[in-house]
């Protein structure tokens, strides 16, 4: 340690090589104190610069880890208030003889036009939850999961379902597709 502070010590290098100096006579009493002085300040670098590598380091780890944190938390629901009535869609969406299943409030609706008779209702099967689907062939609602059978206006036909589906009100305002609460 104290080799390494007399290379940053041209005093020190010059008194060693006998050059001049303040302490002319080469006198050794100063020394010790000079060496530990210079020691001191060696330790404080090393000190400053510990401590200047770990805030880099955590500010790294922090600017990698964020987006990480960020990618797997979920994201906060919107609140999203409930409407009476929406436009959902066209009217030509929904064609003769097909069912279409739209988003409306937290509920999704099934909208199906039976050769050109429009209703809708829940598409949510009230047996296990899984989504209806227009049956052309049959013409009613059914539930694949299961093989719950519905009318089409919701009414249950066969199967495990303990409920209808809830009803809605569909029309079309123009080239609009609006469904409303029952
Ligand atoms: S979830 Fe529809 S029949 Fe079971």
């Amino acid at each position: 340690m104290a080799e390494n502070s007399n290379f940053k010590s041209p005093k020190r290098l010059s008194s060693l090589q006998g050059g001049p100096s303040d302490q002319s006579s080469g006198a050794v009493p100063g020394e010790k104190t000079r060496d530990a002085s210079l020691e001191g300040i060696d330790f404080e670098r090393r000190n400053f610069l510990g401590k200047a590598v770990g805030g880099i380091g955590a500010v790294v780890a922090a600017g990698t880890l964020y987006p990480v944190v960020k990618y797997i938390t979920p994201p906060a629901e919107k609140e999203v208030k409930d409407v009476d009535e929406k436009v959902v869609g066209k009217a030509s969406e929904v064609p003769p003889d097909s069912g279409k299943i739209y988003q409306f409030n937290k509920d999704k609706v099934i909208v199906v036009n039976n050769g050109g008779q429009l209703t809708a209702c829940s598409a949510v099967c009230t047996h296990l939850g899984c989504l209806v689907q227009w049956k052309e062939d049959e013409e009613l609602i059914y539930c694949a999961c299961h093989g719950a059978r519905y009318e089409q206006d919701g009414k249950i036909i066969s199967g495990p379902q303990p409920l209808p589906l809830a009803p809605y009100n569909v029309r079309v305002d123009g080239d609009d597709l609006v469904i409303s609460k029952a």
